[in-house]
């Protein structure tokens, strides 16, 4: 397979078409960016991990029943994955009260949600990714109401094979963000599973084991995102 030109780049992933039309690169690259794009910088190695816990994270959602546009690890920092017509939504569910939900609502921080929360938010960088609801998505077009309904099944489907992953690990996943796209007639998660899109607590101590390491200058981030990896038994290979 030849990798071919560069489609999208992303704030932390390019995509390269191939010389097969239906299969996709996915590059995870070093770069990382928070609040907008106002905060960025390079730290070596993330491409690399964060690939390899995706790999791991993708498989599991599979077997669990959720189909995914991940097909396989390449090497390094690429995984080939399904070419897909992206829907322009952003899929949370919170198990954990913290980030813009406490901002948003003034709720405590660190309130177990129960039932778990789950919000859509539109993909648009310009205006912010602003928080919609199933009338938006329907009355722009955005997706169907069958996708709406098969979105949040799903989401809450890897909710529960997420949960218990990584509660083995003696994790706590508080948060995460899922995106969705269309390929051969059906829905499929697209985009990654990384620490990068997801809040992971120790289970003990609730030390942030994710972006906000980044996000709030706690240093160690892709020294963190590897001993998650090293929890969940992922071997990472050079
Ligand atoms: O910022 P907020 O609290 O809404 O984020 C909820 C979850 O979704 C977090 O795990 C965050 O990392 C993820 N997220 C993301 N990309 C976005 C927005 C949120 O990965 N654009």
């Amino acid at each position: 397979m030849q990798i071919l030109d560069e489609i999208i780049s992303g704030k932390a992933k390019s995509l390269y078409r191939t010389d097969d039309p239906k299969r996709l690169v996915m590059r995870f690259r070093n770069d990382t960016s928070a609040f907008d794009g106002e905060k960025t910088a390079q730290l070596d190695d993330k491409g690399r991990v964060n690939n390899h816990i995706n790999a791991f994270v993708m498989k599991k959602i599979e077997e669990g029943g959720v189909p995914t546009h991940f097909v396989k690890l390449l090497s390094g920092q690429d995984s080939l994955v399904r070419s897909m017509e992206m829907l322009p939504i952003e899929c949370v569910v919170r198990n954990i009260a913290t980030g813009s939900l406490c901002r948003r609502l003034g709720i405590e921080e660190g309130l177990d949600l129960e039932p778990p929360l789950f919000e859509f938010f539109l993909k648009n960088d310009a205006l912010h990714d602003p928080m919609i609801n199933d009338f938006h998505i329907l009355t722009f077009g955005w997706a169907t109401r069958e996708e709406i309904e098969q979105m949040k099944s799903m989401t809450f489907r890897v909710n529960e094979i997420l949960k218990k992953l990584f509660a083995e690990a003696g994790i706590l996943l508080v948060d995460y963000k899922l995106e969705f796209g269309r390929c051969d007639g059906r829905l499929m998660l697209g985009d990654e599973f990384s620490p990068d899109g997801c809040r992971l607590w120790d289970m003990q101590t609730r030390e942030k084991l994710d972006k906000d390491r980044f996000r709030q200058d706690l240093g160690d981030v892709v020294e963190t995102y590897r001993l998650v990896a090293e929890r969940l038994g992922i071997q990472i290979d050079h």
